[in-house]
């Protein structure tokens, strides 16, 4: 595990778009996971920004996101899907056949259609990087808390934290989504390497949870301590509970001079 403190949102934004960037160089039909939520922002806009400057090409980059809302059509500006046309994809030139998002609008036989996400994945050859945010209680994807480390892509209910998390972006009165589907944690600790990012005061305590606590079910992302490549790039605020900070800068700087591949 490689623990990358940065100052702030910005910084983070850099480097994660960095690794994926430095990725897309060595293998560009590299298979990239992706992720939604306020953390990607940033990086969406730093890859959109190497694109542009012509340093960067997605036409060959397969793209897997890990999760949508249940209900939701890919038109609707609350949707996973609307969130990766807006930030990223109307902006590079992925191929559109490329892009994989779980449908919001499926109903019935919610196994079949997870299992077939799961079956273009390893159609796929498996994802490369695969990027994640982290919720305030702890979970990736929509993995709330107590869902199995062997989980599969599958509908989630979502809990009551993420629902009060989530109200502010629906329109007043507008019900949002009760359930979702998402890669499961299983899928997750298949791709080859995994970035999570994670920034402000209110994921410190989810972060230093994930990073230094016990393995367990009741903080999703601390199933990542079973990676063999995980990079977490945390800012200032987000790493406030963090107790070996010190090593962390330590470690890093090692990794600078001896291995700075793994930093993209
Ligand atoms: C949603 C997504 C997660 C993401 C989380 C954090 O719940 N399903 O993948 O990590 O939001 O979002 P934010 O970056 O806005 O805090």
């Amino acid at each position: 595990m490689l623990v990358i403190l940065k100052r702030d949102d910005e910084e983070i934004s850099r480097q994660a778009a960095q690794l994926i960037a430095s990725g897309i160089h060595k293998k560009p039909a590299l298979t990239l996971g992706l992720a939604t939520g306020s953390t990607m922002v940033g990086v969406y806009k730093q890859l959109v920004h190497l694109h542009k400057q012509g340093s960067l090409d997605f036409s060959r980059v397969i793209t897997f996101n890990l999760d949508e809302y249940l209900g939701l059509a890919a038109a609707h500006p609350q949707s996973f899907h609307y969130f990766m046309e807006e930030n990223l994809f109307a902006h590079i030139n992925v191929n559109p056949r490329n892009v994989h998002i779980p449908d919001g609008t499926i109903r019935g036989n919610y196994d079949q259609y997870c299992a077939s996400y799961e079956e273009s994945i390893r159609k796929a050859g498996g994802i490369d990087i695969q990027l994640l945010g982290i919720g305030r209680n702890g979970h990736i994807g929509f993995n709330e808390p107590t869902s199995s480390i062997g989980s599969r892509t599958r509908l989630k209910v979502l809990s009551k934290e993420t629902l009060d998390d989530n109200a502010k972006f629906f329109a007043p009165g507008e019900e949002s989504p009760r359930c979702a589907i998402t890669m499961g944690i299983g899928t997750i600790l298949e791709a080859r390497k995994i970035v999570l990012l994670a920034a402000g005061a209110a994921k410190s305590a989810a972060v230093a949870k994930s990073i230094e606590g016990p393995i367990t079910s009741a903080v999703s992302a601390s199933a990542l301590q079973l990676h063999p490549e995980v990079t977490f790039i945390i800012d200032d605020a987000a790493a406030a509970q963090l107790t070996q900070r010190d090593y962390y800068h330590r470690v890093l700087e090692m990794t600078a001079l001896l291995t700075p591949d793994r930093l993209g």
